[in-house]
């Protein structure tokens, strides 16, 4: 790979404007609604041992009542369909589904899951459904909606349903970027009308919405700006396909409200300095991104959906959110197990934990229950995997660190528990914490 001189200077930009510090009064408050409840943290890893996940159910209700009202003061017709990838716990889809929410599905796997739930509003999304799961969804199509990905998910769709005899509820994912990794979702917008033609020609298979998803959205541009572009596409549908489109999903990936809060090797600069072999001074500082409020998303999704779609289709709307809705119902507590230095401690559970190196370039705090404090500490705390990439912070909040201390890491609902692993140590158990008190207690979580 050449590097250019516009490399260069996109290199020096990148490392010349770091991102903004965290806010320190944020992170203090944050902090301290967990350390205001470590008493109690601490009696439930007594009681049912360590390293621990903790599903804070109201926590999970809290959120759902809040993402629903925003969407709802928009639209009459509003359905959120939690996206159990997200967090596969299976608490967490029931308490969801008992508060009224559907579940949004991506394999044969989180199906079966979502079916034990007992939800009957099932959205089947994902690339690649495997004839087994397209079966499986033709099965139970009173309860799933299939959002197909491709031209050949339409005819291996069709196949399953005829032989079935059975018609079955689908829409369409459109792709929102048709270059680079994302092209492996759904099909171009070009191609919606051909879609709806060859959906003619499929008896059994009724196309009555249309789906996208975009990620890791700080603010509701990527979503606002593909409305528009939808909307210049839809102008090319004959009025009959326009009239069969009875929902648009704007799927996921709103950024929880808090921010998106980095290690200095999740920054920009970070990552350059670190590919260069270049140590960073002060690893111990946080950087934050701000992400607009629920509110602000559905504020302006809603206008762009009032300007772009309405006045072409009369539909109602579906959302898929996930990390927004589960990130902070969990959280981990792990204890001490060896001091190795001032500087260094290791804890008993490690980064199989959540699945992936992710303490590296994300922040999230530390926080030593035993030695409660408003004060951080440098310290490499790190999990007993044989790895070095193996850390959860270089810091603490606490008044020194011991072994046997009980360490709170909190904030871990998404993208963590669902990617946990089985490898080294064994897997954690989890507690469910419904309104305050212990009420389940799962030994076997995989
Ligand atoms: C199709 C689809 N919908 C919804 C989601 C949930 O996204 P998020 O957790 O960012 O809200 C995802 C995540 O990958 C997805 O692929």
């Amino acid at each position: 790979m050449q590097i250019t001189g516009t490399h260069i200077n996109k290199i020096k930009d990148a490392v010349r404007q770091p991102l903004p510090e965290l806010n320190q009064t944020v992170l203090a408050d944050y902090v301290n609604t967990f350390q205001k409840q470590a008493a109690s943290y601490i009696s439930i890893c007594r009681q049912h041992g360590s390293p621990l996940y903790i599903f804070d159910q109201a926590a999970l209700l809290h959120r759902a009542q809040q993402f629903t009202s925003a969407f709802k003061e928009y639209f009459a017709e509003f359905q959120a369909y939690f996206a159990v990838k997200s967090n596969n716990h299976p608490s967490v889809a029931a308490t969801l589904v008992d508060f009224g929410l559907g579940l949004d599905v991506s394999s044969g796997l989180e199906l079966e899951a979502a079916l034990r739930s007992g939800c009957r509003d099932i959205l089947f999304s994902g690339p690649g459904k495997t004839e087994h799961e397209l079966r499986m969804a033709v099965k139970h199509h009173r309860s799933v909606t299939v959002l197909m990905d491709s031209f050949g998910e339409l005819a291996g769709l069709e196949k399953a349903a005829r032989k079935e005899k059975s018609r079955v509820r689908s829409g369409v994912r459109l792709c929102t970027n048709e270059k680079g990794l994302w092209r492996k979702f759904g099909i171009p917008l070009s191609d919606l009308g051909a879609f709806m033609s060859e959906a003619d020609q499929c008896p059994h298979v009724d196309v009555t919405g249309l789906q996208f998803h975009t990620s890791w959205n700080l603010n509701p541009k990527n979503q606002t700006a593909f409305l528009a572009r939808l909307s210049e596409n839809l102008r090319s549908l004959s009025a009959e396909h326009l009239s069969a489109i009875k929902f648009v999903d704007i799927g996921g990936g709103y950024w929880p409200s808090r921010g998106e809060w980095l290690q200095p090797y999740g920054t920009p600069s970070g990552r350059v300095l670190q590919s260069s072999g270049i140590e960073i001074s002060n690893p111990m500082a946080h950087y934050g991104i701000d992400a607009v409020s629920i509110e602000t998303f559905a504020e302006r999704i809603a206008a762009a959906m009032e300007t772009h779609i309405f006045p072409l289709v009369s539909c109602n709307v579906k959302a898929e959110p996930g990390r927004w809705l589960c990130d902070d119902a969990m959280h981990i507590l792990v204890t001490v197990i060896d001091k190795k230095a001032e500087d260094l401690v290791i804890t008993d559970g490690g980064i199989h934990l959540i699945g992936w190196e992710r303490f590296e370039t994300d922040y999230a705090p530390v926080i030593n229950l035993t030695r409660p404090s408003r004060a951080e500490r440098q310290c490499l705390i790190m999990g007993s995997l044989c790895t070095p990439h193996d850390i959860w912070g270089y810091g603490y909040f606490g008044n020194g660190i011991e072994p046997g201390d009980v360490l709170l890491i909190p904030g871990q609902g998404a993208y963590t528990y669902s990617l946990r692993q089985h490898f080294i140590k064994p897997l954690a158990k989890i507690v469910n914490l419904i309104n305050g008190k212990v009420e389940q207690n799962d030994t076997a979580v995989d």
